[in-house]
């Protein structure tokens, strides 16, 4: 009787580890003054032909739009895929690659703000701008809480996908592109940099487009039903990770509404010129250090940013510390093995997913409300782990 007590009670257990290992659920944002909401859509850009597509259709751009809702303003939240199927179940094969379980992605799922008043609807076209670009090759959808975390403070974010560049986009309807075969890739360099350096600009367009259309009233209200004027296009930040970080400073020399951008850890390409705005360079710190003294592309674009310049490093982190992936580790409470800490360094994921969005949010702060922040004037008795050059 004991030892079959002792059997069903191991395997409540083995039930309930299996719930919380496969069960991850991305909390609501706890650091700013609004909850958020979003919603995804695709946009065609009638004025360009997408270069990459063999068909010659108009350049898509998927984006998904974050937005702050007054806690008072939203009636319900919700668990909403992190993923959607296709997309999630690609990430899956990619993880299990790094030891982590089957099944984990489509898991996972985002606390998000389902239902809100007519007058949270009214006060959204007043929250300023920021566009995310994501790294070579990734998903926006793997920035998806470091983008509804920025926008708790009162942002608008929209992140976005760059179609072909992207390892799959995945459309409302199912449907999907997959990215450039890798074998595009597999050239040498006078070549490769041409490449990168199209890719580049085209990302920076794919920018400048989503930009545009968030300042037509009626894309904004298809976006977001009840809206009835479009959003402030005139001052937005852009921000980025790797690749998408190299597009940010892209962007800011390109088109006068970007007024300032941050690059993640991204080497820069393509011809850097002067640039009169605020930008940010966030690198590593030791001892997988990355900044303007092993980068000369950092040390280029440094030298070119004639406005507010600040280069940060992480220390114990890795490149993909700049997104997602520490607080899914974290959240999950895998092992943390080799392959992982090879992502995403030594740091506890919590922790660098907290200090990346509080310096990204600062720099935000900083560019589109003028706030400054202590945070970039030298080290922080708060941040020790960060160094600011
Ligand atoms: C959303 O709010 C509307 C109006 O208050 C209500 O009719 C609807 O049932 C709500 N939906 C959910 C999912 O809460
Ligand atoms: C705004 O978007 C709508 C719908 O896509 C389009 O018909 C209209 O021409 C756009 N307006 C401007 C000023 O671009
Ligand atoms: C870059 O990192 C190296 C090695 O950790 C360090 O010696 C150097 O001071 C750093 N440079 C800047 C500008 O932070």
């Amino acid at each position: 009787m004991i030892s079959r007590t002792g059997s069903l009670f191991n395997v409540l257990l083995f039930f309930a580890f299996l719930l919380l290992s496969h069960g991850i659920t991305i909390p609501a944002p706890s650091n700013g003054h609004y909850t958020v909401s979003q919603t995804t859509a695709k946009l065609i850009d009638e004025s360009r032909t997408d270069p990459y597509d063999p068909n010659k259709g108009k350049r898509n751009v998927m984006t998904s739009i974050f937005y702050p809702v007054r806690h008072k303003h939203c009636e319900s939240t919700c668990e909403i895929p992190y993923a959607p199927p296709i997309t999630a179940r690609y990430l899956d094969a990619f993880a299990a690659q790094h030891g982590i379980p089957d099944g984990t992605l489509p898991s996972i799922r985002m606390e998000s703000c389902c239902n809100t008043t007519s007058q949270a609807t009214k006060e959204v076209t007043k929250f300023p701008i920021a566009i995310f670009s994501p790294g070579l090759g990734a998903t926006r959808l793997l920035y998806n809480a470091m983008a509804q975390t920025l926008a708790a403070s009162g942002y608008i974010v929209a992140t976005i996908d760059h179609t072909y560049d992207a390892m799959i986009v995945e459309y409302p309807d199912g449907t999907f592109t997959p990215g450039l075969d890798p074998s595009y890739w597999n050239i040498e360099p006078p070549e490769l940099e041409e490449r990168l350096t199209k890719l580049l600009d085209t990302r920076v367009e794919d920018g400048r487009f989503v930009l545009s259309q968030l300042g037509n009233a009626s894309v904004v209200k298809s976006l977001i039903p009840g809206t009835t004027c479009a959003f402030n296009t005139k001052r937005a930040a852009f921000l980025g990770h790797s690749f998408g970080g190299a597009t940010s400073i892209a962007a800011l020399m390109k088109d006068r509404r970007f007024v300032g951008g941050a690059n993640m850890d991204g080497t820069q390409w393509g011809t850097i010129s002067n640039i009169y705005k605020p930008a940010l360079l966030f690198g590593r710190a030791e001892p997988d250090t990355h900044n303007s003294t092993t980068d000369a592309t950092w040390q280029e674009a440094l030298d070119h940013m004639k406005a507010w310049k600040r280069e940060l490093g992480l220390r114990n982190s890795a490149h993909n510390t700049f997104g997602d992936t520490p607080l899914l580790v974290k959240l999950s409470g895998w092992e943390i093995t080799d392959a992982i800490r090879t992502l995403i360094g030594t740091l506890d994921g919590g922790r660098s997913f907290q200090i990346v969005t509080t310096y990204l949010t600062a720099f935000t702060d900083f560019v589109l409300k003028g706030r400054r922040s202590p945070l970039f004037d030298g080290e922080s008795s708060l941040y020790p782990e960060i160094v600011v050059a």
